[in-house]
């Protein structure tokens, strides 16, 4: 994956790398529907805290089964309607109502069925026309909204160990920009797309800083191929060549997963 921001080395003198390293809290659960019910009481125990929270969400396979569970906890009577929403990322380009775009999966699995209100709902748009353009606009709606109260988070295919859309040798101070895909995460989303269909090339994302810059990171580890990653990003050494190894310079990180996923943990 190539990004506009690439500091791609890992510099010993980096003052992020002189920082603190925390050890993220680990779940471990026998099966995925254990860890989708874990993630969803995480977000309504914050949504029941503070019904305003500001959530940072996901998109892809992971969060399907969790964001169910919150549609369920709204028809059994949570409100969502003081709750402000932005997204880690989206395709570029991609017209907003294709079903494979995370405007419309956001809609699809979980907006459309819970009380919040759509203009609290933010997203990188797809369609603009200035895929750099559209970056700075989502980072300056993001400056606007500061600090997320919860971040949420899937973990890339394979060897990718990518949070969002930051692949290997994205820079730990990275902000909203564009990336184009590698072939992998092509590979990887390609299910979502009709046959016949391609991927986009590229995506608009929240880079490190901002997944950093959040109060409180739950990343959800779920799905095949993900055990070397997770191992890698909590055991490995942490470096920008491993994304979400830098996810251990944040003191509130819990990653749920589960025993499969747990299974290459050393
Ligand atoms: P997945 O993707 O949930 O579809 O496995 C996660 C990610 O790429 O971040």
């Amino acid at each position: 994956m190539s990004t506009v921001d690439q500091k791609v080395s890992v510099n010993p003198l980096h003052p992020e790398f002189l920082r603190q390293a925390y050890r993220p809290k680990e779940i471990i659960l026998p099966t995925p529907e254990e860890v989708d019910r874990f993630a969803a009481e995480t977000v309504i125990e914050q949504v029941i805290q503070k019904p305003n929270s500001y959530i940072t969400f996901a998109t892809g396979g992971t969060p399907i089964g969790m964001y169910q569970l919150l549609a369920e906890a709204h028809r059994n009577g949570l409100s969502f309607a003081d709750v402000v929403a932005a997204n880690l990322d989206e395709y570029w380009p991609i017209d907003t109502s294709h079903p494979a775009s995370y405007a419309q999966f956001m809609r699809d699995t979980l907006f459309s069925h819970i009380d919040i209100d759509p203009r609290n709902c933010h997203i990188p748009h797809g369609d603009a026309r200035n895929q750099y353009e559209e970056a700075a606009k989502y980072q300056n709606v993001l400056t606007q909204l500061g600090k997320p109260d919860l971040t949420i988070l899937g973990l890339g295919p394979g060897e990718t160990c990518h949070i969002a859309f930051n692949g290997p040798g994205t820079s730990i101070d990275s902000s909203v920009h564009y990336v184009e895909l590698d072939e992998e995460t092509i590979e990887a989303n390609q299910r979502f797309f009709g046959p016949g269909e391609s991927v986009p090339t590229g995506a608009l994302t929240q880079g490190v800083a901002n997944i950093l810059n959040a109060q409180k990171i739950m990343m959800i580890v779920k799905g095949e191929g993900k055990a070397w990653g997770v191992n890698r990003s909590l055991r490995g050494p942490i470096s920008e060549e491993a994304p979400a190894s830098l996810l251990r310079f944040h003191p509130d990180v819990t990653v749920i997963m589960d025993e499969e996923e747990a299974s290459m943990l050393s």
